[in-house]
């Protein structure tokens, strides 16, 4: 976290996942375009193929709920998107992007609304607080690299071009 403040609350960073369920139905495209019309700077993003570890350890503290068996299964069936997104109040604004875990009760317009099959296939991931922020988005990546990439990425976002 940046801790830096501002009026629409603290700058902060996020993590993403874009999901086995929504990489396989090309819905990534889709999906950051959403998040960078919603304002979130991309800070850094990957595309993984999560092993077995990862996805029991990214998804641990479910690891007693009933569905976590399924859940690492879902997870390990196809290639993942992980990324850093950045702007103000990003971890709650990112979660009223995405919407409700059940797409069910997922507002209209949100991203698991529009895309999501059920509960478990929601199609996107999105950290919770800024506690599990700050572990989600170590689990994936490292600070030194993310400090590297953040100063060239504000350059090329403040070039007269940009959009933000
Ligand atoms: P996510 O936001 O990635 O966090 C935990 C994931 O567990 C959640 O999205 C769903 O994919 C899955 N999940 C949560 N609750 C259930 C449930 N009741 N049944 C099946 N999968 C669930």
């Amino acid at each position: 976290m940046t801790g830096q403040q501002h009026p629409k609350g603290p700058l902060e960073r996020t993590l993403m996942i874009i999901k086995p369920d929504a990489v396989g139905r090309g819905l990534i495209g889709e999906i950051l375009h959403r998040v960078e019309l919603d304002g979130f700077l991309i800070i850094a993003m990957k595309m993984v193929k999560m092993t077995e570890a990862q996805a029991k350890g990214f998804y641990r503290m479910h690891r007693k709920k009933p569905f976590y068996k399924a859940l690492v299964k879902f997870m390990l069936s196809g290639r993942s998107i992980v990324c850093v997104l950045e702007r103000e109040n990003a971890i709650e604004s990112l979660r009223q992007l995405v919407g409700k875990t059940n797409p069910k009760l997922a507002a209209f317009g949100t991203i698991r609304h529009d895309y999501a099959a059920d509960i478990r296939h929601n199609c996107v991931h999105a950290s919770d607080s800024p506690e599990t922020a700050q572990r989600e988005v170590h689990f994936f990546f490292k600070e030194s690299a993310l400090a590297r990439i953040h100063h060239r990425i504000k350059r090329i976002y403040s070039m007269p071009f940009a959009r933000r």
